[in-house]
């Protein structure tokens, strides 16, 4: 069995971001969200994977280079354009060869193991296996209808959504997608969807079974559900300290990473700080990741995740429920006028108190 990660598309819901990185590599609790991905089919058995990739492509290529840190052989498979999750799969068809396939979305968060799911698969021999899981939000996502245990419908995105179960980013299937993603046409939004294809096998009699899945489930397309996977990681984290500490209070499951240093400051976990960084004189509180060789000084953060390179200095009051990039500068400038001196790419946002 292969596995097909797709890291294409555009993060247009999270720009600025975005605009120079891969939504995939943004970093859950200091490791980009890929690599979940890859170790959850590599956990499952799959180590033959290919990753699709698009305008970013080169920046996945070299965080994840042939597979082999993960115990995996990774190719990978260009995508022109973003044309959509079933456009993905036929222009994999080479790499997939007519085996049994799992495809993933590369920006998706998934609690559950999947080698019982793959198991599952593989004794049933459905033509395709799908996971669903209940939301309060379905028109976000694409929706399933089920009767009798079978799935009879599925929707993308739907404006009446006909339940609340919808379609988590991890997709079983045989050879057989290969007819329904060559037969299907694009969708409103000028995508192939996936969906289609997975209608299409139930129209022409193919079997496909629902499974509803109990854990918890992100996808991590949006800055509040991106928080929410921070959140939910570093609350399964140890206490693991190998940095140093010096005058500070460090409660709770807190990771410091090697070569980071916590002077006179307080960390109340779940926490994680990361290598090289620095935090002096400043409080970090529950569920904040801060990235390698980031500076947090006499400032206050928390909820939030901060990437790698990043320095917050000096600032007043407390940084929350933020999403703070590379190599970003935030500081008390002391210069007159008192005025805010702000340098932020398109599409930023600031909330001011
Ligand atoms: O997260 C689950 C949802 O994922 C499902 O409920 C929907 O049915 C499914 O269509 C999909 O919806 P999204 O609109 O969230 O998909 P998104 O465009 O975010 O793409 C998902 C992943 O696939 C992401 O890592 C980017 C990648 N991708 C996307 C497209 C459109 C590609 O690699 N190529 C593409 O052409």
């Amino acid at each position: 069995m292969k596995g097909l990660i797709l890291s294409g598309g555009r993060g247009t819901r999270l720009r600025p971001i975005t605009f120079t990185s891969a939504k995939q590599l943004i970093p859950v609790a200091n490791k980009p969200i890929l690599f979940y991905g890859i170790e959850a089919l590599v956990e499952s058995g799959i180590r033959e994977i290919g990753i699709v990739v698009g305008d970013t492509g080169q920046e996945i290529k070299d965080a994840v280079g042939d597979g082999s840190q993960f115990g995996a052989a990774v190719t990978y498979i260009e995508q022109p354009a973003p044309l959509g999750l079933a456009h993905a799969v036929l222009i994999s068809e080479a790499f997939i060869s007519g085996e049994p396939f799992v495809m993933y979305l590369g920006d998706n968060l998934i609690r559950e193991r999947l080698a019982p799911l793959v198991e599952t698969f593989r004794a049933a021999a459905p033509n395709a296996q799908i996971l669903l899981a209940r939301v309060p939000n379905p028109q976000q996502f694409g929706v399933a209808e089920l009767a009798g245990g079978r799935v009879v419908r599925l929707v993308e995105k739907p404006k009446k959504p006909a339940s609340d179960l919808a379609l988590v980013g991890v997709y079983m299937f045989d050879r057989d997608v290969f007819d329904a993603v060559s037969a299907i046409s694009p969708s409103a939004r000028g995508e192939l969807e996936i969906t289609d294809a997975i209608q299409w096998l139930i129209d022409h009699g193919r079997t496909v079974i629902p499974h509803v899945i109990d854990g918890w489930w992100k996808d991590t397309g949006k800055l509040e559900d991106l928080l929410e996977a921070n959140r939910i990681i570093l609350d399964t984290i140890g206490r693991r300290i190998e940095g140093e500490v010096e005058g500070s209070e460090v409660l709770g499951k807190v990771v410091i990473e090697v070569g980071a240093k916590v002077v006179q400051s307080t960390v109340r976990g779940p926490a994680v700080i990361g290598k090289g960084a620095m935090i002096e004189n400043a409080y970090i509180g529950p569920f904040t990741a801060v990235g390698d060789h980031a500076i947090i000084r006499s400032s206050e953060v928390e909820h939030s995740i901060i990437l790698e390179g990043s320095t917050i200095t000096d600032i007043g009051g407390r940084i929350e429920s933020s999403l703070i990039g590379r190599n970003v500068s935030i500081y008390r400038s002391t210069t007159k006028p008192k005025s805010y001196n702000l340098m932020l790419g398109d599409r930023s946002q600031v909330g001011l108190p």
